[in-house]
């Protein structure tokens, strides 16, 4: 019987990074890919010292407390509301996530939205694909201004200032944030980005972009009464969490153009989609893929290996979460 330890790829990654795992560990995969049940995914990981999830998977009490030779959890993404924190560490187990080679990347993708959103790019294409551009007309798919407009971004972490200097340098954009707590005057100047408080974010920002973490305290930041303070000729655009903005009320102020706009690339209770913004026609919705190109989907995943092999191998971690575990050692 092998004396290596034996971990759990809980999704389907690059081989690549499969095979760098195999030179240390006894690897089990899930070539098909079907995401796994609670049940499912705490048989699977029998016998296991660690685990590389993704957002799909909940790393909870229950499991970790049926999971007692987990030693090692290793989140491919930067958001990692899907671990319970507290209850891992509690566990004594090392829980680690992506951050900072998808920051620029999923910065890219914000502005992509937000671009796609106040241009109308995937209305306009789809009435072309139809067949119903016969000829054209001077206010066709008019929609609003990016450049020289003001951004507003709440959630100032690594990919909310990418995305400032975005707007600030490349499109002249007036940017202001609000935020836990506020960045240093030298951060602040180099995003060229002016701290508000969130009632002024709402009620200014011609644009605002949601890229906050997900939390009980960040739960439906944007509900229908912050949707209320927001110009009707404001768009939103989502690329942190599912639930950050209330799905239902969001609708309903894009069906009565309470605001112009939206774009939305994460969902309550994805990968279902409310039905009320499947039907409205001013909004850009996308699966949940804001840090998707290869180069950075590939970084995150070898960045999850690395982060098992040298906790398992070293003691170490890249990016952990909990230090506080290993430290403990
Ligand atoms: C993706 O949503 C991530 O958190 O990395």
């Amino acid at each position: 019987m092998s004396t290596r330890p034996s971990i759990l790829v809980a999704r389907k990654i690059f081989p690549d990074v499969v095979a760098r795992l195999r030179e240390h560990f006894d690897v089990e995969t899930n070539e098909g890919d079907a995401p796994m049940s609670p049940a499912q995914l705490i048989e699977r990981l029998q016998g296991k010292a660690g685990a590389i999830t993704t957002g799909s998977e909940r790393v909870d009490a229950a499991l970790i407390a049926a999971c007692p030779q987990l030693k090692v959890v290793a989140n491919i993404a930067v958001g990692y509301n899907n671990f319970d924190l507290p209850a891992i560490t509690a566990a004594g187990v090392l829980a680690s996530n992506t951050p900072d080679v998808l920051t620029e990347t999923t910065a890219d993708f914000g502005f992509a939205l937000l671009l796609a959103t106040a241009r109308r790019l995937t209305e306009s294409e789809h009435f072309l694909r139809a067949g119903q551009w016969n000829r054209w007309a001077l206010d066709m798919f008019a929609g609003t201004e990016v450049n020289g407009s003001t951004l507003g971004i709440l959630g100032m972490g690594r990919i909310g200032q990418a995305i400032a200097r975005r707007g600030a340098h490349g499109f002249n954009m007036k940017v202001i944030y609000h935020n836990r707590s506020r960045l240093d005057a030298a951060t602040e100047a180099e995003c060229k980005a002016r701290y508000v408080d969130k009632a002024e974010l709402l009620k200014t920002a011609d644009h605002l972009i949601l890229v906050l973490p997900y939390s009980a305290s960040s739960h439906h930041a944007i509900g229908a009464a912050e949707l209320a303070q927001m110009k009707p000729t404001a768009t939103l655009v989502n690329v942190a969490r599912g639930g950050i903005v209330d799905d239902a009320a969001l609708a309903s102020a894009l069906r009565e153009k309470r605001i112009a706009a939206a774009g939305l690339d994460v969902f309550e209770g994805e990968p279902s989609v409310h039905p009320g913004l499947l039907e409205a026609s001013n909004v850009v919705l996308t699966p949940h893929i804001a840090s998707a190109t290869i180069t950075t989907r590939k970084a995150m995943a070898n960045l999850a290996a690395d982060n098992v092999i040298a906790y398992l191998t070293q003691g170490k971690m890249v990016t952990p979460l909990n230090p506080q575990v290993a430290d403990q050692r």
